[in-house]
């Protein structure tokens, strides 16, 4: 344990305040004559990506994304969840998690939706609570992220977000609030965006006043990686440590606030002390952030994130069918099958988790078509044949190559990258090693020997066609680079020309492409020369080649589901279409999937559609009045490292579907609240403002007030099993309601039941949305027995923010409990009366 007083007695004011800055990208300076250590942050929040560099970082276990997570409304399984990444965490000589991302899906087309759990603050705040405790019950701080209002992408280290005080309490304060008091977070990641005029990683209001003196927070709090631009306001609003290095604000800035008197000296030690408080707590002296990463494949760590996708994996229809005499086409039986067509973009590629900081090298995985040929293919016992047909393509930009279809110049797969330090990219190799794939990013990190302030490539290998005609080639990158293929130059920029765009994270150039004649086996000659461009800690090179897309590419998926007893088609989006560092444009899915899905329906309708998204998407096909729609659809949305296995158990009728939505999909994107204001709007020099003009009517708040039909309301799900819903007996007392509803399973297969309860005021006299959830419990009741759900509604069920009072407070009066299946679904209410 480092004595804290000690330590900070034998520091010098540089020191101090050098010790609130990143020593590289993930780490935090080292005082070793003072005792104190380094500190490893690594991202997070779905799984440790370690300080992984080029196409690679160490593998990892991924367990679902956010929303996923958010889906399976289970408390316990987020605790359980938290706990294993602990242990990844500390596999990864890692001493702080970068995670959980709380924001909110204030919109269904957010960037990073995928990480975030739901539109609803109680379900959110209450899941992270519980990983919190999980992560942190391993000596591993967590970083809530990202206080507060980073619910977009536009703009998104820039943008005033404009928000009243009520919504700002009431919805994007609270899972951060009770990330804190009741998760008791060691650690907060400030935002990105500004809130009401100061950026939040400089707003004390924030940082000190709410944060620390009214939630009781005594933790650290670091800004977003580059997000903090000035020292005396950050200082003094309690910003702990500025990430990542080189110093921009702290350091030698800070110093020279404290000799001005801008900011005390007591301020200063006060940052210090909650870093020191830190290194405690994560035990960082027995702990050295240099030990080697390990990858770790445990069975029951699998089988914990294949739980977690089948809970979270929501199962949104499932109707009875006239061709299957009107049963409903899931659950699958397997020893019907003979013939199953497998089809669709995302069925061959595994699409488990978004794009940015939150995406790692995962362990293994493996794809639906994978999965489920093991389970009823040829060689198992149900002996089906299996035939896949990818329908349409879905890329954003021209394809990564993979592995399988690139050479060495050595013969083995992949690339051979050749590193020299300088930007010159002739100068002397320092280092060699191959690349798995034809994306290569530097993510604060570089092999040993290459110098992350400047360094360039030489990348040779060959590529294999699998087709004849013309290739579209394709280059992104965040510095100057060339291409030559067979000897010839194809593509190039030396002198980074080409406009910026929002690639990889606004420092990516517009996709360059050229067109290359390739025949199919002959391999093309690839020498590719790259280099940094400014010191930002991020580069990157994404080659991409497009092969031509057959003609018939949809007709053979049709006739594949004609043919087939049954077609699964599965559709969504990927990692390039929902990232960190855009919104996206549209909720509708890319390419021609709509029209693969309606095709394959008319052609099968014992068909299944899965949603393979990270967010809602648009989806036509799923209206029940519509006698052409989709009868069966299940959506995963990015469901980790065993998304395929969990899949496949739910396809075939070994797993329920667990999920909730914990967001609304509205039928079009124009419905949802946030719509008119989701663009920023801009004074004369270019500051972008976003009003939070719905104010408290976000998600379902929204629908159910303005009585908006959607596509599938919020916390709707359905299970495999039935049960009934005995009457709830209430237990008032002191502000607090328990409420016990009994719950009978009636079918022959076990019942997954969420049994939702909304505070709805009776007669407000003021501004409310009509439901709130506030409790619910989340069930498996097996066949012919009776469970009790019982939902615990605390005080703060009840209250509401009263500006005027700049506090909290319960109004007495009647409330109505709502007990609901989905926000949709109202079972039963009941009338409490709170004094
Ligand atoms: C993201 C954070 C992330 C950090 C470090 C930022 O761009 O907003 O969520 O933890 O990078 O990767």
């Amino acid at each position: 344990m480092i004595d804290i007083d000690a330590a900070l007695s034998a520091l010098s004011l540089t020191d101090k305040c050098r010790i609130v800055t990143g020593k590289n990208t993930w780490r935090t300076v080292a005082f070793p004559e003072a005792g104190i250590p380094a500190i490893k942050m690594s991202d997070g929040p779905n799984g440790i990506r370690g300080e992984g560099h080029g196409g690679g970082g160490t593998p990892g276990v991924v367990v679902p994304a956010g929303i996923t997570l958010g889906a399976t409304w289970d408390v316990e399984l987020l605790g359980e969840i938290g706990s294993l990444l602990g242990i990844e965490a500390r596999r990864k000589g890692a001493h702080v998690l970068l995670g959980p991302n709380v924001n909110l899906h204030r919109t269904p087309i957010g960037g990073r939706t995928f990480e975030c759990y739901s539109e609803d603050p109680e379900l959110s705040g209450a899941l992270a609570a519980s990983y919190v405790q999980g992560v942190q019950s391993h000596d591993v701080a967590v970083t809530v992220k990202h206080f507060v209002c980073n619910d977009t992408e536009i703009e998104r280290m820039s943008v005033d977000v404009q928000i009243d005080d009520r919504s700002l309490r009431e919805l994007y304060l609270r899972p951060f609030e009770r990330a804190v008091k009741e998760g008791g977070a060691w650690g907060i990641m400030s935002a990105y965006n500004k809130l009401n005029g100061e950026h939040a990683a400089q707003h004390r209001g924030l940082l000190t006043d709410i944060l620390r003196t009214e939630w009781g927070f005594d933790g650290f709090v670091v800004s977003d990686w580059f997000g903090v631009h000035e020292a005396v306001s950050a200082a003094n609003a309690g910003l702990n440590i500025e990430m990542p290095a080189p110093v921009r604000v702290y350091g030698k800035k800070l110093e020279d606030a404290v000799e001005r008197g801008d900011v005390t000296e007591a301020q200063v030690d006060l940052l210090v002390r909650d870093i020191l408080v830190l290194a405690n707590r994560v035990k960082a002296d027995e702990r050295d952030a240099n030990v080697e990463e390990e990858s770790v494949d445990e069975p029951n760590e699998r089988a914990l994130t294949r739980r977690a996708a089948t809970a979270g994996t929501v199962l949104l229809r499932n109707d009875p069918v006239a061709a299957l005499a009107n049963s409903p086409v899931l659950p699958l039986d397997a020893s019907s099958l003979t013939r199953v067509a497998v089809l669709g973009p995302n069925a061959t590629i595994d699409r488990s988790m978004g794009g940015g900081s939150a995406s790692l090298v995962p362990l293994g995985h493996r794809t639906l078509l994978d999965a489920l040929t093991d389970r009823i293919g040829p060689d198992s016992p149900t002996g089906a044949s299996v035939i896949f047909e990818p329908g349409v393509r879905i890329d954003r930009l021209t394809p990564v190559v993979l592995k399988s279809q690139l050479r060495q110049p050595n013969g083995e797969p992949g690339l051979r990258i050749e590193y020299a330090n300088g930007r010159d990219w002739n100068g002397d190799i320092v280092v060699v090693q191959p690349a798995p794939t034809s994306m290569i990013r530097f993510f604060g990190s570089t092999p040993d020997g290459v110098d992350p302030r400047g360094f360039s490539t030489r990348i040779s290998g060959s590529f294999i066609p699998d087709s004849d005609g013309p290739h579209v080639v394709g280059i992104v990158s965040t510095g100057p680079f060339t291409m030559a293929a067979n000897g010839a130059t194809l593509v190039e920029d030396p002198l980074m020309e080409l406009p910026r765009s929002e690639e990889f994270f606004g420092y990516g150039s517009v996709e360059a492409t050229a067109t290359l004649e390739c025949t199919a086996g002959t391999p093309v000659e690839l020498d590719v020369r790259w280099a940094t461009s400014e010191v930002n800690g991020f580069a990157a090179l994404r080659v991409g080649i497009r092969s031509p897309e057959p003609a018939d590419l949809m007709d053979r998926a049709v006739a594949a589901a004609a043919a087939a007893d049954v077609a699964v088609v599965m559709v969504g989006t990927n990692d390039e279409w929902e990232t960190e560092g855009f919104d996206r444009t549209t909720m509708d899915l890319p390419g021609r999937q709509d029209e693969l899905v309606r095709r394959v329906v008319a052609a099968n309708p014992r068909t299944v559609v899965i949603v393979n998204a990270g967010s809602p998407v648009t989806m036509d096909w799923a209206d029940p009045s519509d006698p052409g729609s989709a009868a069966a659809i299940l959506t995963p949305f990015f469901a980790g490292q065993e998304q395929a296995e969990a899949l496949t158990d739910i396809l075939l009728g070994n797993a329920d579907p667990g999920g909730r939505l914990p967001i609304t999909v509205p039928v079009r994107l124009a419905d949802h609240p946030a719509y008119l204001h989701h663009r920023p709007d801009h004074d004369g020099e270019g500051n972008g403002t976003q009003r939070y003009a719905e104010g408290l009517f976000v998600g379902y708040r929204h629908y159910d007030a303005t009585d908006t039909p959607v596509r599938f309301p919020f916390g709707h799900g359905l299970s495999y099993g039935d049960a009934t819903w005995g009457d709830a007996v209430l237990d008032a007392e002191n502000r607090s309601v328990t409420v016990t509803v009994p719950i009978t399973c009636t079918s022959d297969r076990a019942a997954t039941v969420v049994v939702q309860g909304y505070v709805e005021a009776v007669a407000p006299g003021y501004m409310r949305p009509r439901l709130e959830l506030k409790a619910w419990d989340k069930l498996t009741v097996e066949p012919g027995t009776t469970v009790n759900a019982v939902l615990e509604l605390d005080p703060t069920a009840f209250r509401r923010w009263d500006t005027a009072a700049d506090d909290w407070r319960l109004e007495p009066g009647e409330y109505d409990i709502v007990l609901a299946a989905s926000a949709n679904d109202e079972r039963q209410r009941h009338r409490v009366t709170i004094s």
